[in-house]
């Protein structure tokens, strides 16, 4: 593939030590597309993204970048990158169609192909076993509300180890049950689009319950080489005013998005605060004491993905824009924009401070932590040209438009400036031993449908045809710079 020189070279200084793990990541549903192939089961995805007005333009998942077919593809861009590990996850319909029973051959063999494609390559595969694309047929049975569904997890995440333990060592048992379990069954905006008290506090629980249950079975058929994680989103969360009524607001929503899943499985139990916030709306009767160590027990490594800071308020407030609605916030009308702060495409605010709050912000919790990996960090911008054809209402415009060359300069600062916060954390003594650029590709962003672009790799949805920005030709030369230096 021809490399033109990057737009923009990166700074000499943004240094990393030599064993420093670069990647990006993706995830099933976001990519793959194939959605009825092989065997494959609905997912909770497929289901809700057909309900009228669940995602913006009534897009779903599928086609999405059709990385079923083209994953030959999409492992030469990440050959071509220079990246040393690859974050990808595993559709649990393909492996399971309704969620339990054997493993469907097909689906087995086309992650067979793929983490053997990316190993050939010389990368590691960095394998989330769950991100959100739960089998349907789970939900019609309570989904995450229910312990079985915890169990039947822990189950699923057995047969991969054990299918597909000889091509991975690194395993992510779940990619950010704070979404997974608010925002899809307490806010309703994510699959399976609930809007419940109760039922969404015991899809929290149960996703770390299935988490715990997953790190002992695999610990107990361990292989060699064995390493395994979960990724928690983090955001941290700031009061628009020095107001007690702000902080309390500040303090509830610190609980609910991060120390009601950072806490336990990192060994320190329940927060008691999330108890008092939901009194009247759960009596958490779903826990079970001894649950509690095996959500806790060790892990290899934590993974974290973090985009930006939230601010809020205590009571609605009156933004003329609305509060930024997101995957990971609480999307409510106590969410505000600060001033004087860049915003991504998405709107959501530029804060690479936020990095250094999250890591140091858990060292001073939790005291020693697990070797941490930045599973995610990235952002949404529009192209150039997708602006120019916009507001152009001739044909040729916008082709002359979509042909130039574009320098995807926001894109580029967003990464080189968490990068040197990363790096700078890293220099205090914080063990991060690695950084996932979130993505690869354009893909389906739940939701917001394919408009949101988070690729350093853009995709022509109608065509299939991928195109490096000049951010993956940044992001090469930044990799191979740390070669050079090692
Ligand atoms: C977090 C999620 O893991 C990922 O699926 C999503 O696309 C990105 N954030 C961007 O919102």
């Amino acid at each position: 593939m021809p490399t033109p020189a990057p737009a923009r070279q990166p700074d000499p200084a943004l240094r990393f030590p030599p064993s420093f793990v670069w990647g990006v990541a993706t995830s099933s549903y976001q990519i793959e597309g194939a959605v009825d192939e092989d065997g494959r089961g609905d997912s909770i995805w497929d289901v809700f993204s057909r309900r009228p007005g669940a995602v913006t333009r009534g897009e779903s998942g599928d086609p999405a970048c059709d990385h079923y077919h083209r994953w030959p593809q999409d492992v030469a861009l990440l050959d071509d990158l220079g990246v040393d590990a690859y974050r990808l996850s595993i559709a649990w319909p393909r492996i399971q169609p309704t969620g339990r029973g054997p493993a469907n051959r097909a689906g087995i063999e086309f992650y067979r192909r793929l983490l053997g494609g990316v190993r050939e390559r010389g990368i590691s595969p960095f394998v989330t076993m769950y991100h959100w694309d739960l089998p349907q047929a789970l939900e019609e049975t309570g989904g995450w509300r229910t312990r079985e569904t915890a169990l039947r997890f822990a189950d699923y995440a057995a047969l991969l180890h054990d299918e597909l333990g000889d091509l991975v060592e690194n395993w992510i048992t779940l990619n950010e049950p704070y979404p997974s379990s608010m925002a899809g069954y307490a806010q309703g905006r994510h699959a399976p689009g609930a809007s419940e008290g109760d039922g969404a506090l015991a899809a929290a629980y149960h996703l770390l319950l299935g988490h715990g249950l997953t790190v002992a079975a695999l610990r107990a058929q361990a292989r060699p080489g064995d390493r395994l994680g979960i990724t928690l989103n983090r955001s941290p969360v700031v009061p628009v005013s020095d107001s007690p009524a702000d902080a309390a607001a500040a303090a509830r929503l610190d609980c609910v998005l991060n120390h009601q899943f950072s806490d336990p499985v990192l060994g320190a139990g329940h927060p008691p605060e999330l108890t008092e916030i939901f009194a009247g709306v759960s009596d958490f009767s779903f826990r079970r004491a001894e649950d509690l160590a095996l959500i806790g027990a060790p892990l290899d490594f934590l993974g974290l993905n973090y985009y930006y800071r939230i601010h809020v308020s205590d009571a609605p407030h009156d933004e003329p824009e609305p509060a930024a609605r997101t995957a990971d916030d609480l999307g409510s009308d106590r969410t505000h924009r600060p001033a004087g702060v860049r915003r991504t495409g998405l709107g959501w605010p530029v804060e690479p401070a936020g990095l250094r709050e999250v890591l140091t912000g858990l060292r001073a919790r939790h005291g020693t932590l697990p070797p941490i990996y930045l599973t995610e960090n990235g952002c949404a911008y529009p192209d150039p040209e997708e602006s120019a054809a916009a507001s152009t209402a001739g044909a040729g415009d916008a082709e002359s438009a979509r042909t130039a060359a574009p320098q995807d300069v926001e894109r580029i600062d967003f990464l080189a400036e968490h990068l040197a916060v990363l790096r700078d954390v890293m220099a205090e003594g914080i063990d991060v031993r690695g950084y996932f650029l979130w993505s690869l590709l354009d893909n389906f962003e739940w939701a917001h449908g394919y408009g949101p672009r988070f690729g350093i790799v853009r995709v022509d949805y109608e065509t299939q045809e991928r195109t490096p920005r000049a951010s993956f030709h940044w992001y090469k030369a930044l990799l191979a710079a740390q070669q050079d230096s090692a």
